[in-house]
C-alpha cells in the first residue's frame, strides 16, 4: 500500500466515551458497584465510523448490528433508530427485536441449528432473509417456506477456509460454520446453489461469510473475496442469468483492548478495492452488508467495580474487586485484557519495578484473574477505590451468569443529553433464588434443617 494512502487511513477518527472521574464516582455512589455504564453517543459514533469506512465502495453498503454482542433492549433501540439491519441468530433474539418494534424485513437470520420448526416460526414472524449453512438446513427451509406458501430469500454461508489472524477464528478447514465451496458431499456451496435454483420456495440473493471476531489483520478478506468471486463466476457459467444481489462479509472489526488494532478504514481499504473490481468482473452492482457486534458495542461501555480487598504475596500484589468473570467472561475465555483504570486517578506509580500486580475477581475459580496489557493506570490503587474496566460493551452482559449466586448488576445508559437512565435493573437475590427453583424447593417439604451438623461434631469430639 502506498505510504500516503496508508497514513490517511491511519488518521481514522476514533471515539471513546469521556466519563469523568467525578461522573464515575457519582454513579458508583448512587447506583452501587458493580455497574455497567453505556454511552449512547459512542454507540452512534461507532456506527457512523463503520459506515464511513466503506464509503469508497461503489455500490450500496449497509451495516448490520450483530445482536449476539449485546442484546440489551435499549442498545437495540439505539441501533433501530439508525435504520440499520440486524444480524440475528435465534428465535429469542427475534422476539426481543420484534417486541421492540423492529421490522422483520431488516433481519438477516443466520442459524446454527437450522431446524424446520425454527424456520417455520421465524418465517411466520415475517423474516424473509435466511443464511443457509447446510444441506439439511436447506431441506428444512424449503419445507417450512412451502408449508407457509412463501418464497424465502437466501444467502449461502461459505466457509472460505482462509487463514485469519483474530481473537476468534471462524474460517478454517473442517470448521463448524458454513459450507466449503466445493466438496464431496451435499454440504457444499456448489450443491446448495443447484438446489436453491431448482426450488420454487427459495430465491438466491447472494453469499455470506464470517471470518472471525477481533480480526487483527485485514489481509484475510481479499483471498476470501477471491474465492467468492470465482464461485460466482463458475455458477454464472452454468446459469448466465444469475445475479449477485447481496454480499455479506460478516463481522470482525476489532476493538483496541490495550493493544493497537487496525481501524475500520484499515480493515475496509483492501476489501473495497477488491469489491470494486468484483463489481466489474461479476457485472453486478451488488449490496454489501457489513455485520458488526464488537466494534459497534464494545467501546460504548465501562464496568465500574470497587477494590474490596488486597493482599501481597511475595512480589505480587492481588487487588480483589467486587466483579468477576461472571461479568466479563471473555477475560477468562479469550484472555481478553479489558483496559483497567483506578478512579480517582493518581499520578502515583504502582508498587515499584519489582512488584507484579494482579487484578482478580470475587469468584472462587483459578480463571478469575483479569488479564491486562498494562498496569500504568493502576497507580494509587487502594482498598475502597473504584476500578473501571473499559470497552466492556460487547460479549459481556450477554454472558452474565449466577455462578456463586451472583446477581446481575445494574446497567445504566448515559443519553445524548447527558442524563442517566437505568436500562437494566439490578437483579435481587430473591429473584435469583426464585428463578433457580428456591420457592419450588420450599414448596416440596417443610423439613427444614433442624438437625445441626455442629451438634454432631461436638458429640463425636
Ligand atoms: C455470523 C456472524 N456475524 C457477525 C458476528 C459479529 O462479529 P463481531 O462481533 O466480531 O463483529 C459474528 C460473531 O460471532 C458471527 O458469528
Amino acid at each position: 500500500m502506498a505510504k500516503a494512502a496508508y497514513e490517511s487511513i491511519r488518521q481514522t477518527p476514533t471515539f471513546t466515551p469521556s466519563f469523568t472521574d467525578l461522573e464515575i464516582q457519582n454513579l458508583a455512589e448512587r447506583y452501587g458497584t458493580p455497574a455497567y455504564v453505556v454511552d449512547e453517543e459512542t454507540l452512534r459514533k461507532k456506527l457512523s465510523i463503520l459506515e464511513a469506512a466503506y464509503r469508497g465502495f461503489q455500490g450500496q453498503a449497509i451495516a448490520a448490528y450483530s445482536m449476539k454482542a449485546n442484546f440489551n433492549p435499549s442498545i437495540i433501540r439505539v441501533f433501530m433508530s439508525e435504520g440499520i439491519l440486524f444480524d440475528i441468530t435465534s428465535i429469542g433474539e427475534i422476539e426481543f427485536y420484534l417486541r421492540l418494534g423492529g421490522n422483520p424485513e431488516n433481519i438477516i437470520y443466520t442459524s446454527i441449528t437450522e431446524e424446520e420448526e425454527e424456520f417455520r416460526i421465524i418465517l411466520s414472524k415475517g423474516v424473509n432473509r435466511v443464511v443457509l449453512s447446510s444441506h439439511n438446513g436447506l431441506v428444512n427451509l424449503i419445507r417450512s417456506s412451502k408449508s407457509l406458501g412463501l418464497t424465502t430469500s437466501v444467502l449461502i454461508r461459505i466457509n472460505p477456509e482462509v487463514g485469519v489472524k483474530a481473537g476468534v477464528r471462524a474460517s478454517y478447514k473442517n470448521g463448524k460454520f458454513g459450507v466449503p465451496i466445493n466438496g464431496s458431499t451435499v454440504d457444499s456451496a456448489t450443491s446448495l446453489f443447484g438446489k436453491i435454483i431448482e426450488s420454487e420456495n427459495l430465491e438466491l440473493e447472494g453469499v455470506h461469510f464470517h471470518l472471525g471476531s477481533q480480526i487483527e489483520d485485514p489481509s484475510c478478506f481479499v483471498p476470501a473475496l477471491e474465492k467468492v468471486e470465482n464461485f460466482i463466476l463458475k455458477m454464472k457459467r452454468e446459469r448466465p442469468e444469475l445475479r449477485l444481489k447481496i454480499l455479506d462479509i460478516g463481522g470482525g472489526t476489532p476493538v483496541d483492548y490495550g493493544r493497537a488494532v487496525p481501524s475500520p478504514r484499515e480493515i475496509a481499504f483492501p476489501i473495497i478495492s477488491k469489491l470494486n473490481s468484483m463489481v466489474k468482473t461479476l457485472g453486478a452492482d451488488f449490496t454489501l452488508i457489513i455485520e458488526s457486534g464488537r466494534f459497534l458495542a464494545a467501546e460504548s461501555s465501562v464496568l465500574i467495580t470497587r477494590v474490596v480487598n488486597s493482599k501481597v504475596y511475595e512480589a505480587t500484589k492481588f487487588i480483589i474487586v467486587d466483579a468477576g468473570y461472571h461479568l466479563l467472561l471473555d477475560a477468562a475465555l479469550l484472555h481478553q485484557a479489558y483496559p483497567q483504570e483506578i478512579i480517582p486517578a493518581s499520578t502515583e506509580e504502582f508498587g515499584g519495578e519489582h512488584m507484579k500486580i494482579n487484578v482478580v475477581g470475587r469468584l472462587c475459580d483459578t480463571l478469575d484473574i483479569f488479564p491486562s496489557e498494562s498496569t500504568l493506570s493502576l497507580g494509587g490503587v487502594q482498598d475502597g477505590k473504584l476500578l473501571v474496566f473499559r470497552n466492556t460493551g460487547a460479549y459481556s452482559l450477554v454472558f452474565n451468569m449466577p455462578f456463586h449466586c451472583q446477581i446481575k448488576p445494574t446497567v445504566l445508559m448515559r443519553r445524548m443529553n447527558g442524563e442517566i437512565d437505568v436500562i437494566r435493573r439490578a437483579e435481587k437475590i430473591e429473584e435469583l433464588f426464585d428463578r433457580e427453583g428456591g420457592n419450588i424447593a420450599l414448596s416440596f417439604s417443610d423439613s427444614a434443617a433442624e438437625h445441626t451438623v455442629d451438634a454432631d461434631i461436638k458429640e463425636r469430639a
